[in-house]
């Protein structure tokens, strides 16, 4: 069984089991593994790929961190293979040289393909036998084999809870009686077409996919603590060409849904609407931009280089005409976000916290202007270092990576391990991507 294939039956596995582990697991204890983990998150600004391996005491360290500015990726999806292959490429070099080793398989985001979230209930006789892990693993691949629908992926299978003979609310079955055995699941599906250029551009840069992970839920991994997954809350990431939200209660993933709007979106209104070059918008929105007006902006004046003119022609605008093309796109990205949750019944269910990450969490007033739009309380996300984590990889922009290789460790670890015992289910997605790519290449 080829790299690929060999992941999607680990996949099935991992998530067969009772309560997936997004508890105490992932906030910094870990599986002894012996080998190294990689992810790769393919962001819509930047491409960054970590390098980590579980120690012996079960902590995840960071190895390296390569990083580097993306290309051809628009709102998450490859749009210039070309351009995308060499960003990849250079973020993954960087990281290898320094970890001074060679990446093959990596765990990398979902944020392309239009990724929805679905819930399904599935049924299992058991006539009088004990649940075990082999019937969790057996209600997973039919959830799998039911849900499946016509040019679509399923990316996750995740079970909510279980009822054992009709009595609802059972977090782990396993070791009890029951004639018939039942689960939600919550599956997570994605654009087969996209996913498809997504493993083409990979496999141009000699890696293989181990894992997709939905880049929200990695956000959560990384950036949530265990009370706040239990009670509910909401994740929004909010990157340079999406804004993707998690909705976490009683420890589980709930729902995740992507917007494909961003902070290069705000940086644009900017270069626009004030007749500058795009990184000089970006400039003023990092260093000047903010979604509240105060008295004193009606006085402050920013310099303006004019796009098209020469270095001279500079125009001086007050800082509140800034913030005036800030605020009314982050308004709307907020109201979506809510109408988004309204639409997906999760009212409840959301919670009333609020956790912010992503590099476009970073401007200031975000989190006032949120909890406005939400009506829900607010905090920034920023996750908690691994051992060996740099600085300049620990801001919120980072959530992504870092919950990615959390899941390496922890989730994929246990897929690994039930596929090196033999557990074998019918190949996932991945194994008919890998079968797609073999037909081509
Ligand atoms: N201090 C700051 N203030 C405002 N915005 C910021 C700041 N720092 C970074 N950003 C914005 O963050 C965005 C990049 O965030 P991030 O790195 O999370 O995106 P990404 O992962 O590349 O993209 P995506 O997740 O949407 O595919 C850019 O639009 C950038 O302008
Ligand atoms: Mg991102």
């Amino acid at each position: 069984m080829n790299e690929l294939s060999r992941a999607g039956v680990a996949e099935a596995g991992a998530e067969g089991r009772a309560g997936l582990s997004i508890g105490p697991a992932a906030r910094g204890r870990f599986r002894r593994a012996s080998g190294t983990l990689a992810a790769l998150d393919i962001g819509s600004t930047k491409i960054t790929c970590l390098i980590g391996r579980v120690e012996s005491d079960g902590q995840l360290r960071v190895l390296s961190v390569g990083q580097h500015r993306a290309r051809g990726i628009r709102a998450g999806s490859v749009v210039d293979f070309e351009q995308a292959e060499a960003s990849i490429r250079a973020a993954v070099a960087q990281a290898e040289e320094l970890a001074d080793m060679q990446v093959r398989e990596v765990v990398t985001n979902l944020s392309c393909g239009r990724p929805a979230s679905h819930r399904l209930d599935v049924r299992l006789t058991l006539g009088g036998h004990a649940a075990d892990q082999n019937a969790l693993r057996r209600i997973v691949l039919e959830g799998r084999a039911r849900a499946y629908a016509e040019g679509r992926e399923i990316i996750h299978a995740l079970p909510l809870g279980y009822a054992v003979d009709g009595t609802e609310g059972v977090k782990d079955p396993r070791g009890m009686v029951c004639e018939t055995l039942s689960a939600r699941l919550h599956i997570v599906d994605a654009e087969v077409g996209t996913l498809r250029n997504l493993a083409s551009c990979l496999a141009r840069c000699d890696l293989d996919i181990e894992a997709l992970v939905a880049a929200p839920f990695a956000a959560g991994l990384a950036a949530l603590v265990e009370d706040e997954r239990e009670l509910g809350v909401t994740v929004i990431d909010m990157g340079g060409g999406t804004t993707s939200l998690a909705v976490f209660a009683e420890g589980q993933l709930q729902h995740t849904d992507v917007i494909p709007v961003g902070g290069q979106h705000v940086t644009n209104d900017i270069a626009r609407g004030l007749s500058t070059t795009i990184a000089h918008a970006e400039r003023m929105k990092t260093l000047h931009g903010s979604t509240h007006a105060v008295p004193e902006d009606e006085r402050e004046l920013l310099p303006v280089p004019l796009v098209g003119e020469d270095d001279h022609a500079i125009a001086k605008v007050p800082r509140s005409m800034l913030v005036g093309i800030i605020r009314p796109r982050l308004e709307e990205t907020f109201e979506l976000v809510r109408e988004r949750l309204e639409d997906a019944g999760l009212g409840r269910a959301a919670g009333r916290r609020v956790v912010l990450t992503g590099g476009a969490s970073q401007l200031i007033g975000v989190r006032d202007l949120a909890a406005q739009i939400l009506d829900k309380q607010v905090r920034h996300g920023r996750p908690p270092s691994p051992r060996g984590l740099p600085d300049s990889a620990s801001g919120p922009a980072f959530a992504v990576p870092v919950g990615l290789l959390v899941w390496a460790a922890t989730e994929g670890q246990i897929a690994r391990d039930l596929a090196s015992t033999g557990h074998e289910a019918p190949p996932g997605l991945l194994g008919r991507l890998a079968t797609w790519l073999r037909e081509r290449l």
